[in-house]
């Protein structure tokens, strides 16, 4: 399908998803959202489509909800917003892994957007922030849900409250990014990981995904009870059986998907 405001490419059993509204930083447009949350439920639906690589312009990822847009809603108009569509956010329930290659500024919806994904990989210029508050807003979409689950009380207070960007190499050690590689890499280095998802049981990648994202919403004790039964029903698939044969005869596993 096409599309105006994100480029779609298929290489591989690796979607690629590109914003690209190089205009406006890529700020997040009505447009843009539902277009997104489009080739999302493409993606999770097609058989050629294994992993998926959301990213940007070098520049910026996402410079957030597109202000311009945005300025002279009213109540009703946000309320009923593209943002806040089950569509949207749907990408939270889309079951292949996500990656987000996060280069430049990832403000506002932007961050909230990379943060909505699996894993990020974020290049060495990238910029992550929650500069809503020099709006005079606040984060709408997960930017002090999902951001102090990740980096904890005391930054997510600071990057909320002062609004301030929190550069690559703080992200990462601050556990909002997996990696950090140099600009003129990270499309790669996404890719490859992609690739290396794609490789394996879609089936496993599922359940790893939903088991990791469990641990989110529940205690300990049932997240643990969660995992333990995906592991034992992971023994009734054909791929656990591939899988473990493969490492016996000492040879690549063969993945099915069954
Ligand atoms: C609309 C935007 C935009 C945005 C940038 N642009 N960000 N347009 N919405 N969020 C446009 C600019 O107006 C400009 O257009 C062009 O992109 C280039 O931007 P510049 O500002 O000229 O670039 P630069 O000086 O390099 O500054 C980059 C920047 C700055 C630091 C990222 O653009 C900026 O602060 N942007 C806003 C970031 C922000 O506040 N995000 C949070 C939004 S609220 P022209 O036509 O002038 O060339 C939000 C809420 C989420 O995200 C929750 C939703 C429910």
């Amino acid at each position: 399908m096409a599309y105006e405001t994100i480029i779609v490419a298929i290489e591989d059993h690796v979607a690629t998803i590109t914003l690209n509204r190089p205009d406006a930083l890529n700020a997040l447009s009505q447009k843009l959202l539902k277009e997104l949350a489009q080739a999302m439920e493409e993606a999770d639906a097609s058989d050629k489509v294994r992993c998926i690589v959301l990213t940007g312009s070098e520049k910026a990822f996402a410079a957030g909800a597109d202000i311009t847009e945005m300025a002279d809603q009213s109540f009703v108009d946000i309320y009923t917003s593209a943002f806040f569509e089950p569509e949207t956010t749907r990408f939270n329930r889309t079951r292949k892994p996500i990656i987000a290659a996060v280069s430049g500024y990832a403000l506002g919806g932007g961050c909230e957007l990379a943060m909505m994904c699996d894993f990020i990989i974020a290049s060495d210029t990238a910029k992550f922030g929650q500069p809503e508050i020099n709006l005079g807003v606040i984060a709408g979409i997960g930017g002090t849900q999902r951001l102090t689950r990740f980096v904890g009380k005391s930054k997510a207070m600071d990057m909320n409250l002062t609004g301030r960007m929190m550069d690559a190499e703080e992200a990462e050690r601050s556990g909002l990014v997996s990696r950090v590689v140099p600009a003129n890499k990270l499309l790669q280095e996404a890719k490859d990981a992609a690739s290396k998802i794609a490789e394996k049981s879609l089936l496993a990648s599922m359940a790893a995904k939903d088991a990791v994202n469990r641990s989110y919403e529940t205690t300990l004790a049932e997240g643990l009870n969660y995992e333990r039964r995906m592991f034992q029903a992971l023994f009734a698939t054909e791929d656990q059986k591939e899988g473990m044969a493969a490492f016996r005869e000492k040879r690549e596993a063969n993945f099915r998907d069954r």
